[in-house]
Formats: structure tokens, C-alpha cells, sequence
């Protein structure tokens, strides 16, 4: 049969076979419409553009086939006369994807995603995912900018409130729930969203928590600490990834052939389609490494960009750098095929359009009660000296101060584009709601988070005098976190603090509620408040979630998925740190330091002389209206080979008297190791709910890929020796069960 035919009778095919292609078919589609386009029709579908509506050159665009994408394109009607012109007015008819950052959540929103971390709850954060791309999907969008799975130590760095924290795989495990909740189980599913794991790589060590910085990361330490979600996630079938705007060791990510080729497609085996972030194909020439915008569409290429955002690097460049031999033809056809692959699996060919009859599909009952779940699951209590839960019994009249008491735009903090603040349910509302209008007495003190001006001072004191309890709503305005909003003073900003002051001086208990960005150093708050509670922007339902946790409906659970400082110059401060060859011992601190001190007085190992040593919260931590016991250990063996595994259980076991879920933690050590490794490393967690007096049994597996690490930037070993295993509570409590890993165990050690 010859060529035109096989042509032909493809082409048919893939018009008219059912959504649900094999992955070959849909390659030989891909092969199909590859071989019938044009050079420019190839170069326009690696094109994407930010939507303004319907206008005249984006129409233009699209009916000549310029353009792959658009995304920020969010009504319905706009979407579906766009398509229109692509699916029947363009030359091949193929259609646009719409895309949107939908972070967490479109118009329900969710917890920002440092905030669903600390739930510790994957089957929550898929959840809340799932509830994001139906109603993203309601409207036309069919990708989002999501998960970014940037692992960050560092809270001075804005984006780390996008982040699931500090953990590589508490990253893994969440990024994998979102990818799972965007995608669902049938990506040509309208109602289903096309993931983008971002922003590969290594965006998250930009240095000194300053946005868009260069990063250094040797490749033992990016294959061991931000490479495991990406890796995860593209495991997971994400269909797209992003590059990240950072240089990695002096490349940037978009033209780095290292990371995006050797790595994601041949060492990873990932087929999706891969996008740069916004511009940062031309941000390569104020990087230094593009000489102009032509040479950096050819390093886009050569390192494997497939789609160009808004750089038009590749739209006014390509054709000619094929023409004059720079880049092939068929490197543009991989680019290209893979942009193709995305929308067969989306289903975009059979169903480009939005069913404007079930369109803006929002707020859901079931939704709304999802977002509320998800706040009440990240909350977590810092401190409680006994003025939580509400005693109604002593209670009666409350004070609610604070900037971030009604604060309905910046509760839920930041990436929501689409949201509306009306829909926003604050915890001013939800107290007056809980405990009726005459009990609260709101006077907020502070108009927002960062006002200088204690004018409101006065009411918010006499509020304190005439009330029972005070519950002081703190924290950060959303701009204040998010992209390019970097802080170095981690601090609560403003005159809050000063407020909280005043507040305690009244003698009246004083309950501090924290709604931010990223972990704060809060140590001089939170020894005034009588309780701290601190809440990752929460989302629309911040208010209920917050009452039902303050009057003691709900239980705390949540824990912290970064470790808090006891001053901003800790940072970056992570638990699974070095041990260093002089860990803090015997500390003086500054204030205890006599004068004339000698020099070697104060000891010589790693503190500081203000700060001292260790995190004010450690990661994992968090209390709750009960108490919990976990017992020491108990290991399946005391020796295992390299390649062995064993198991570890733990009886933890509710010692109050309510009812309350806790985070048992599974940590393991390398005690000795051809390189140094971490004092403690997080491998599994399992979330136990448990009436008051019963316990459970906890049980792991370890097995050799959570011993494993890499000794050279290629090799992947268990190495012989001792590790210490933990079933705890948080990151720096509980007793080890000791291990050897040997290469010939001895037959007794597994009785
Ligand atoms: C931004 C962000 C990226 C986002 C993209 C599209 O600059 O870096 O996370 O998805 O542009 O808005």
C-alpha cells in the first residue's frame, strides 16, 4: 500500500477512532499529522501565548495555526469561539489547549499547598485536586501549572507557600496525590486536567531565598534531595513538566540539555511535553548564557523545550534556524510530537469544545465541605497552655483582633487568580456565626498585616478588657508570599507583635492564630500567647475550619511540614541536616555569657550565640486537644543484607481524653556512610485516628531504596553498617530500634 494511501487511511483514523487510543495509535496519529503540516504549523504549536479575550490577533494566530496554547483564557464562551477558529478555520484543524495556573484550587480554594502538607494527608490533597479540575475543566481549562514540587528549606523564598515543604518525599508522596487528583484515571476525560510537575529543577535552593537566584547543587545533592518528586511525578504519569527560571551550577534549567534530556527523557524514560516557565527562554540572555533571542531558541531546543511561554523565541526564530541548517527539522518534529501526544491523551481531537450547558461548575456543597476539611487538617496547634478549646463554661464574651481575622482576600493567600473573595468564609464570620453576634467583640488593631500605625491599638485593648477570651488573628497578606515576595525579617510584620503585647497586658488569656506564607520565626509570640495555633493560608473555608478547631468540634492534626526558626537567620534550617563533627553541645547563650568571657569559653561546636541550636517547631510537629504514646520500636531483624528489607512497628496509643489523629513517622540513619548522611531521613507516615485509651499498631517495611543513597553522582548503594530507626511524632523525638545492614547476615539475627 503505498505511502499516500497509509496516509490517507491514518488520517481518517485519527479523525474519527474513539477518544480511548492506544499509545501507539496515538504516536501513529502524531506521525500522521507530523507529516502533513508545515514547517510554520510545526513552530505554531510551540507556541504559547497568555489569552486577552477574543481578539484580533490572537484569532489571527490561531486561524494560521501560530499557536499551540493559550493560556489565562477563562470564559467559557471565549474558549469555545477560539477552538472554533483552530478546530475549523485553521488549515489541519488541530485543536488549542487552555491552561491555568490552578495551584490550589479555581474557585474553591484549598489550603496553599505548604498548608495541605502539613495535613499529611495524600488522599485529602488528591481530593482537593480533583474538585480543582472539575471546575477549572468547566471552563475550558485542560492543563494546569501544578504540582510544583520545588523542595525549599528556605521560608525567606516566596514560593516555598507553593511548596509541600522541606521533605523530599513528603514532596514526592503529595506531588503524586495532586498529579493523581488533576488527572484522574482518563485523561480524555473533560473534566480531568493535564499536570505539570514544576519547576524542574532545583528551583527551590534559589540562594539566600532570594527569588529567580542562582542556584548551586552538586549532583549527588540534586538527585538526593530536589530530583526524587520530579522523578515521582513522572512516575505518576504527570503529562507535562516545566523549567524552572533558576541556573543550576551556571545552566539554566531552559537550556539544560543535562537535565531535560539525559535525565527526564533517556534516564527517566518521561514521554510527556515539557514547557518553559514564563519567558525563560529569553531570560537566558540577562542570565548570560543566550547571546540574543535566536540563540536562546536554539538552546531551547537543543535541551528539549517543547513549548515556548511567552518568550516568542521559538515563533520568531525556528523556521529560520531550520532553514539556514542551525537546528533540524526533525528536532523541531520531537518537540512537536510531543506537543501533539499531549492533546491526543487529553482527548482534544474528539472533544476540543466546552459543554457551555454544564459549564462554571462551582462551589459545590461537597466541594466547599472538602476545602473546609482540608484547613481543619492542615491547621496545627503550636502551643496550648490549657486555653484551648473554649471553655463555654468561662467563655463568654470573645474578643477576636487581629489584621487577618476578617481578612477575606488574604486568607487565601497566594496563586488564586480566579477566586472570589465574596465566596470567602472568614473566621470573623464563622465565630459570630458559632457563638453568636453579641458574644464577639471585633476590633481588629491592625487594619493589615503589615500597618505600622497602632491607632486601632485602643480598641482592640478595651475589646480584651470587656471579653473572656482574646483570639488575635496574625499573619502575613497574601502578597507577601507567592513569586518574587522574598522577606529576610521572618518576623510576624507590622505592629503585630506589639499588638499581641498589648493584648497580654490585659492579664486576658490571649490565643495567637498565624495565617501565612511560609513558617515565621515566631519564638517571642508565641511565648507571650497562651496558645498558638498557625495556619498556611487556608483557602475560602479558613473561617469555619478555624472555629470548628478553636471551640474543640474538630481536633487538631495537622503538623509541620518545614521546621519553624527561632530567628530569621537560621534559615535555611531543614531537619535532615548533618551531624557536623562538632554537633551542639553545652550551649551558652548570649545573654549568659559573663563578661571578659574567654575565647573558647563558650564551647566550640555548631550554635548560635542568640539563636542556639534546632528549630523553635520541628518539622513533623504539632499538638492536639489529647496526648499520645508511641512505643519504643520493635524491628523484624537485627541484621539484613544490602538487599534485604524488614519491618518496624510501633504501638502508639491515645493517652487523653478525646478522641484525635496523629502523624506516626517512620525516620531511618545511616550511621556511617562513604559520604555523611542525614541525622534523621523521612520514609513513611501513616495518619492514626484513635478514641481515647485505644492504641494501634503501627506497622513499616523499609526496604533498600529507603537505605539507599547516592555515593557518586551515578551510583545508587545501600552501604554496610549501622541505622537507627524511628516510629515518632515528630522529627526529633522518640527512641531508635538499632540495625545492621551486613552483606551476610547471620542466620539468628532474623529470629
Ligand atoms: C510564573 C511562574 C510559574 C507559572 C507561570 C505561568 O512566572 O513561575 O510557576 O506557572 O509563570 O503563570
Amino acid at each position: 500500500m503505498n505511502k499516500n494511501i497509509i496516509t490517507a487511511v491514518l488520517g481518517v483514523c485519527c479523525a474519527v477512532t474513539a477518544a480511548g487510543r492506544t499509545e501507539a495509535e496515538i504516536d501513529s496519529c502524531v506521525n500522521d499529522l507530523l507529516g502533513r503540516m508545515t514547517l510554520a504549523e510545526k513552530v505554531g504549536q510551540l507556541n504559547q501565548r497568555s489569552g486577552f479575550g477574543y481578539a484580533d490577533e490572537m484569532v489571527g494566530l490561531v486561524r494560521s495555526g501560530g499557536v499551540g496554547s493559550i493560556l489565562n483564557e477563562t470564559d467559557p464562551e471565549t474558549v469555545n469561539k477560539l477552538q472554533r477558529d483552530a478546530v475549523e478555520k485553521s488549515r489541519l484543524g488541530i485543536p488549542l489547549v487552555f491552561a491555568r495556573d490552578v495551584v490550589h484550587g479555581f474557585k474553591t480554594i484549598f489550603p496553599i499547598p505548604l498548608g495541605q502538607a502539613a495535613s499529611f494527608n495524600p488522599a485529602l490533597v488528591e481530593e482537593g485536586a480533583r474538585i480543582a479540575a472539575d471546575e477549572a475543566s468547566s471552563v475550558g481549562i485542560r492543563w494546569t501549572f501544578s504540582p510544583m514540587v520545588d523542595v525549599s528549606r528556605d521560608p525567606r523564598w516566596g514560593r516555598i507557600a507553593e511548596s509541600f515543604g522541606e521533605d523530599t518525599y513528603l514532596s514526592s508522596v503529595l506531588g503524586v496525590a495532586m498529579v493523581k487528583g488533576y488527572q484522574g484515571d482518563d485523561l480524555t476525560k473533560p473534566n480531568t486536567m493535564a499536570a505539570c510537575a514544576k519547576h524542574f529543577a532545583g528551583y527551590g535552593a534559589s540562594e539566600s531565598g532570594r527569588d529567580y537566584n542562582t542556584t548551586w547543587i552538586p549532583e549527588i545533592q540534586l538527585r538526593e534531595t530536589y530530583l526524587p518528586p520530579f522523578k515521582a511525578a513522572s512516575d505518576a504519569g504527570a503529562a507535562t513538566f516545566m523549567c524552572s527560571f533558576n541556573d543550576i551550577n551556571g545552566i539554566p534549567s531552559s537550556g539544560n540539555r543535562h537535565l531535560l534530556r539525559d535525565i527526564l527523557r533517556d534516564e527517566w524514560g518521561f514521554d510527556g511535553m515539557v514547557v518553559s516557565d514564563w519567558g525563560s527562554l529569553d531570560q537566558m540572555i540577562p542570565h548570560g548564557f543566550s547571546r540574543d533571542r535566536r540563540h536562546a531558541a536554539m538552546q531551547g531546543v537543543n535541551a528539549g523545550v517543547d513549548m515556548d511561554m511567552e518568550s516568542y523565541a521559538y515563533c520568531a526564530h525556528l523556521e529560520d534556524l531550520v532553514s539556514k541548517g542551525e537546528v533540524s527539522e526533525a528536532a523541531v518534529d520531537s518537540l512537536v510530537a510531543n506537543v501533539l501526544r499531549l492533546k491526543y491523551r487529553l482527548g482534544l481531537f474528539e472533544n476540543p469544545y466546552v459543554d457551555i450547558k454544564t459549564s462554571k461548575r462551582f462551589y459545590a456543597d461537597a466541594s466547599l465541605d472538602a476545602a473546609r476539611r482540608a484547613v481543619e487538617e492542615s491547621a496545627i496547634l503550636l502551643k496550648n497552655n490549657g486555653a484551648l478549646p473554649i471553655d463555654n463554661s468561662k467563655v463568654r464574651k470573645i474578643a477576636v483582633v487581629g489584621p487577618m481575622a476578617d481578612a477575606r482576600h488574604d486568607q487565601v493567600g497566594t496563586w488564586v487568580f480566579d477566586f472570589e473573595k465574596e465566596r470567602s468564609v472568614t473566621p470573623l464570620d464563622a465565630l459570630k456565626d458559632m457563638y453568636g453576634e453579641k458574644n464577639i467583640i471585633y476590633a481588629p488593631g491592625l487594619e493589615y498585616s503589615r500597618q505600622n500605625d497602632t491607632k486601632g491599638f485602643a480598641a482592640a485593648v478595651k475589646a480584651a478588657r470587656e471579653a473572656d477570651l482574646v483570639l488575635c488573628f496574625g499573619g502575613e497578606e497574601a502578597v507577601l508570599s507567592g513569586e518574587a515576595h522574598c522577606r529576610v525579617d521572618l518576623t510576624l510584620p507590622g505592629a503585630q507583635s506589639a499588638l499581641l503585647r498589648e493584648l497580654k497586658a490585659t492579664g486576658k488569656p490571649v490565643v495567637l492564630v498565624v495565617q501565612a506564607g511560609r513558617s515565621l520565626a515566631l519564638a517571642d509570640d508565641a511565648a507571650l500567647a497562651d496558645a498558638t495555633v498557625f495556619c498556611f493560608h487556608g483557602g475560602t473555608m479558613t473561617g469555619p475550619a478555624l472555629a470548628n478547631l478553636l471551640s474543640g468540634e474538630v481536633n487538631f492534626s495537622g503538623r509541620c511540614p518545614v521546621s519553624f526558626p527561632r530567628m530569621s537567620g537560621q534559615v535555611p534550617i531543614y531537619y535532615n541536616r548533618k551531624n557536623t563533627g562538632r554537633p551542639a553541645a553545652d550551649m551558652t547563650l548570649i545573654n549568659d555569657i559573663p563578661l571578659e568571657a574567654g575565647q573558647t569559653s563558650t564551647g566550640c561546636t555548631s550554635y548560635y550565640l542568640d539563636a542556639g541550636d534546632g528549630a523553635l517547631f520541628p518539622f513533623g510537629y504539632g499538638l492536639s486537644y489529647t496526648t499520645f504514646a508511641y512505643s519504643d520500636p520493635v524491628i523484624s531483624s537485627s541484621e539484613i543484607a544490602p538487599d534485604g528489607s524488614l519491618t518496624v512497628s510501633c504501638t502508639v496509643s491515645n493517652t487523653g481524653s478525646r478522641e484525635g489523629s496523629d502523624v506516626a513517622q517512620l525516620y531511618v540513619r545511616d550511621h556511617i556512610g562513604s559520604l555523611v548522611r542525614p541525622v534523621r531521613e523521612l520514609r513513611g507516615f501513616e495518619k492514626v485516628t484513635l478514641k481515647p485509651g485505644e492504641s494501634r499498631v503501627v506497622t513499616f517495611t523499609l526496604r533498600p531504596d529507603d537505605l539507599a543513597f547516592y555515593n557518586t553522582p551515578t551510583t545508587r548503594v545501600v552501604e554496610p553498617g549501622e541505622f537507627s530507626v524511628w516510629i515518632s511524632p515528630d522529627s526529633q523525638s522518640g527512641n531508635p530500634a538499632k540495625f545492621n545492614v551486613v552483606d551476610q547476615p547471620s542466620v539468628a539475627a532474623n529470629n
